[in-house]
């Protein structure tokens, strides 16, 4: 078999802000398919990165009064415990902020300059005047053109659902400062996408079989040749400043490259930074020719971006090779409720990991819920604890648990020495188990590389479900009591045996780019090494499998059943965090006796906050705009304090803030929560403030 050499990415998230589920079910995902392709020997390079460019990036780390890079840097210290939590394995993970991507990015702009592909072009866009920033869609409001509905968007109104330039807006504000808009020319560079030479390729790499999944490779078309509102067209790659990114090299204003043009180069950069380090060929990778593999696993709202700009990036440098796939997912919705890329779902992974839950539970069930499409999946939590309890612990786990007491009492805890191929020829009742294990093996393997994982742990099951279906067959328990007296018997032991323990060995294989740690605790008890596809390759020896008088380790219980009662923690528990959907619930009331319960109380998310800015609102005489530090992240919060507080004096100071209130809408922006006061029938009104030692993020209860 020819190794394959596989450079594989996912998409790089944006570091301005911890890993959702989402985020975690695409590495689940990624990091299974390269696990498998390791264990067939396979030579692969997996690559991470945080995307940390761009307008939002900038604002968020204003927001929170500190500079991007130190944002960025933040954000990206939080990776590694998601990463080594759920056991998902990048060989680097690094950032487009980074010198490798901006040599990277400002070579690809000028190679696609030179061929004639960037064009500058002057246009008229939105500017804030207080901010001193041009203003992007989403941070323009004001009325629909169409229905008059207020606050609305300023490309769609969510109302009546007409979709229009923001120019078209009634009374427009910048949500950033409230101020009116105001339209200001800039010359932007364009990357020529309609260039028919452009159009030609892309068709080419498009309809090339196996790229894309059907369904991919019929909505570029559709891009492709203009029957949907995202029809291809010249593509603005420029900003001005302020913004944070890679600035466009050779012209003397200060104007920078567009998030999305650096984004996907960041697959280069950060496979370049480890080439650098570990001394591979870099250019193997990405140059065409050199008989590697160039492999995306991307979310289905971002086909756009890697179906066509940056396959036409890639190709018109005229220097690499374009990607061989992109496998889109779905997304991952909780309980029906969909999924929202800035708010998360209703599970948080963090918490997942703190609440002591196994995170090869999660790995199982996405994996076993995960096909090739690019159908949405729902994490349901009774789905949940069924799935892991009845297939992991009821099926796999217990062959391993009801063998392995025989073999040590009765075998000296040896492989017994019976030659497992000829069960049938020696006239002993069939032993299914093992040879469905093997007669299985190719579908499981295809399943695992097609990324039909949910296929693959089907199968996997049947033959876990045929092995302890033998066991049944035999009771080894009946037929141990006599085993010392009667050969018979001893015979159809050791044939129970040895079959059941060589059909846990290959379903242990089947199973460890799914569950990489258990597979590892069950090569220690089967003291066999680092399985490898290989194992089990056709014509299949029995004896070279699991040779007879092997010895055996140490069995542990390998794996605990999931406790509903922690899913529950997992699913109620998502009040604590501001990045997931908060759950319709009724609000809190007062029951007749004018009590509340502790339930109704504990929905208030009460965390001490410490104020980091804090600033005079233009326009409001009572209200302070504060940014406060909840530990996990910031909240802006207009108080009505400014009568008695000096902004100056607040900064630094903690207080009480409550995280789950509904965002409200103001005339000077959205106030995200609330700060926690005292004030009585006299005037003054009294901030609360924790005693010394309490941290940003505690829980008030
Ligand atoms: O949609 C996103 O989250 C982007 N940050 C994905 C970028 S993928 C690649 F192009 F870097
Ligand atoms: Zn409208």
């Amino acid at each position: 078999m020819t190794r394959r050499r596989l450079f594989v990415t996912t998409a790089l998230p944006y570091a301005n802000g911890p890993f959702h589920i989402g985020h975690i079910m695409e590495y689940i995902q990624a990091d299974i398919w390269v696990r498998f392709q390791r264990m067939q020997d396979h030579v692969v390079h997996f690559i991470g990165a945080d995307d940390a460019h761009g307008a939002p990036i900038m604002l968020a780390a204003e927001k929170a009064g500190k500079s991007p890079e130190v944002f960025i840097a933040e954000v990206a210290r939080g990776r590694k415990q998601y990463l080594d939590g759920f056991h998902i394995e990048f060989d680097n993970w690094h950032s487009t902020h980074s010198k490798e991507n901006t040599e990277l990015s400002q070579d690809f702009y000028r190679r696609l300059k030179a061929k004639g592909l960037v064009y500058p072009k002057t246009i008229e866009q939105f500017y804030d005047p207080v901010k001193g920033m041009f203003l992007a869609d989403r941070y323009i409001k004001g009325e629909c053109p169409n229905c008059g509905a207020k606050d609305q968007y300023g490309d769609a109104c969510e109302n009546c659902s007409s979709v229009y330039s923001p120019i078209k807006l009634k009374n427009p504000y910048s949500t950033l400062s409230g101020a009116k808009p105001v339209l200001k020319a800039s010359e932007h560079y364009f990357f020529k996408l309609s260039d028919p030479e452009c159009k030609k390729f892309l068709r080419e790499w498009i309809n090339k079989p196996g790229r894309l999944q059907s369904q991919v490779a019929n909505k570029a078309k559709e891009w492709l040749e203009g029957k949907d509102e995202k029809t291809l067209a010249d593509w603005d790659i420029s900003r001005d400043a302020p913004y944070f990114g890679i600035r466009i090299p050779d012209i003397k204003e200060e104007k920078y490259l567009y998030v999305w043009l650096d984004a996907p180069i960041g697959y280069f950069a950060s496979l370049k930074n480890y080439c650098d380090r570990k001394s591979v060929e870099f250019d193997d990778f990405v140059k065409p020719d050199r008989g590697t593999e160039m492999i995306h696993f991307i979310g289905k709202d971002i086909i756009y971006f890697h179906t066509l700009f940056w396959p036409a990036m890639l190709h018109f440098s005229g220097l690499y090779k374009t990607p061989d796939q992109v496998n889109v997912h779905g997304f991952i919705g909780v309980s029906g409720e969909k999924m929202s890329k800035s708010r998360g779902t209703g599970i948080d992974p963090l918490r997942y990991l703190k609440l002591g839950m196994n995170p090869e539970w999660l790995r199982y069930y996405i994996a076993a819920k995960l096909n090739a499409g690019v159908e949405d999946i729902d994490f349901n939590p009774d789905d949940f604890v069924a799935r892991v309890n009845s297939d992991l612990i009821g099926k796999y786990v217990n062959i391993g648990s009801r063998i392995a007491p025989f073999l040590s009492k009765y075998f000296n805890n040896r492989m017994p020495g019976i030659p497992m191929v000829d069960f049938r020829g020696r006239g002993i009742p069939a032993h299914t188990g093992l040879a469905v294990a093997i007669t299985h093996s190719g579908a499981i393997q295809s399943a695992f590389q097609e990324r039909e994982f949910g296929k693959a742990a089907r199968l996997i099951m049947e033959v876990a479900d045929t092995i302890n279906g033998d066991i049944d067959d035999f009771e080894p328990w009946s037929l141990a009591k006599d085993a010392s007296t009667n050969a018979a018997s001893r015979e159809k032991l050791e044939h129970i045996c040895a079959s059941s323990i060589a059909g846990f060995k290959a379903l242990t294989l089947f199973l460890k780019p799914i569950l990489p740690a258990l597979a590892t605790d069950a090569e220690k008890y089967l003291r066999c090494g680092t399985l490898k596809w290989q194992d089990l390759v056709l014509p299949f020896s029995a004896e070279k499998f699991l040779s007879s008088g092997h010895e055996f380790g140490e069995f542990k219980p390998l794996m605990t059943r999931v406790d509903p009662k922690q899913v529950t923690a997992l699913i109620e528990g998502n009040e604590d965090t501001r990045q997931v959907n908060t759950p319709t619930t009724t609000p809190a009331v007062a029951t007749e006796s004018g009590t509340i319960t502790i339930d109704d109380f504990n929905k208030i998310n009460l965390r001490v906050a410490k104020i980091v800015n804090a600033q005079h609102v233009e326009g409001a005489d009572k209200l302070l705009k504060l940014t406060l530090d909840l530990g996990s992240g910031t909240m802006t919060v207009f108080a009505g304090i400014r009568t008695v507080y000096d902004p100056e004096k607040l900064k630094g100071r903690l207080t009480v803030a409550v995280a789950n209130l509904a965002p409200r809408k103001m005339k000077f922006g959205v106030s995200e929560g609330m700060v926690l006061a005292a004030s009585g029938d006299g005037p003054g009104i009294y901030l609360l403030s924790p005693d010394s030692g309490a941290q940003p993020g505690m829980r008030v209860k």
